[in-house]
């Protein structure tokens, strides 16, 4: 049996589980240290679908050339969103994440034209205002995570007419945050900072793991333009 195939939903689950005995984000970005070895395969034993749709709501709204686009891939982990976004026609990638060894696989992916270190929360965005073509996170605005206000963030980083592209859990652990996710995103609308392409509800976003649920979790795909 290989080491991708011994990895079984049990064995995932549990390991979904112990993250939520990471209270700081010190713990967090450890815990993913910790995990960047098999995410890979356990994002495919979880059915972990947020970077497909999240790289499929991009191409169906992209309207200039994807080969031209600058990506910025915040939360980045392994590189599996912008592995998704290259085949869709996307060839430049910048990618922001907070753990070391999450980055390394990026790096060793070759997909990123530049990589950097930052623990958001703690630290701004490492990159220019006004500048990319498409700015994604997935995978990273959860209870536990990144609080709703990076999105502020995210927004500037993009170019004027550029497309923000952001996921959320739907799942009742998640719930109190995904509400106050789109409070936040809802009073940007308001002060004419972006206007919304699509929000996308997706019933099944990844296999469940905690004890009151089964089958699949939902999710949320948010596509916003920069105005
Ligand atoms: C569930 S993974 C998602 C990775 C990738 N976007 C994907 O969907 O495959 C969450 C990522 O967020 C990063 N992360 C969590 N908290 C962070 C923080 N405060 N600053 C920067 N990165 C953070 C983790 O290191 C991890 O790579």
């Amino acid at each position: 049996m290989s080491a991708v195939d011994s990895r079984t939903f049990e064995i995932v689950k549990d390991v979904v589980l112990s993250a939520h005995r990471s209270c700081t984000t010190a713990e967090k970005i450890d815990f993913y240290n910790i995990w960047a070895s098999t995410f890979e395969q356990d994002a495919r034993v979880l059915d972990y679908r947020g970077p497909s749709l999240a790289a499929s709501a991009v191409s169906a709204h992209f309207s200039g050339k994807c080969q031209a686009a600058v990506v910025l891939d915040v939360a980045c982990g392994t590189g599996m969103v912008a592995k998704l976004m290259k085949k869709n026609g996307f060839e430049h990638f910048v990618g922001v994440d907070g753990s070391e060894a999450m980055l390394q696989r990026a790096t060793e992916s070759g997909l990123y034209k530049d990589l950097k270190l930052v623990v958001l929360g703690e630290n701004p965005l490492p990159v220019q205002s006004d500048h990319f073509d498409v700015v994604v996170i997935v995978g990273a605005l959860s209870v536990g995570h990144l609080h709703v206000k990076v999105i502020r963030e995210l927004c500037q980083a993009a170019k004027q007419g550029g497309l923000i592209c952001m996921t959320t859990r739907g799942n009742l652990d998640n719930a109190s945050y995904k509400a106050a996710l789109e409070d936040e995103i809802k009073q940007m609308e308001e002060e004419g900072l972006w206007r919304c392409v699509e929000v996308k509800e997706v019933k099944e976003w990844e296999r469940a793991v905690r004890e009151n649920e089964e089958g699949y979790i939902p999710g949320c795909v948010y596509l916003f333009k920069k105005l």
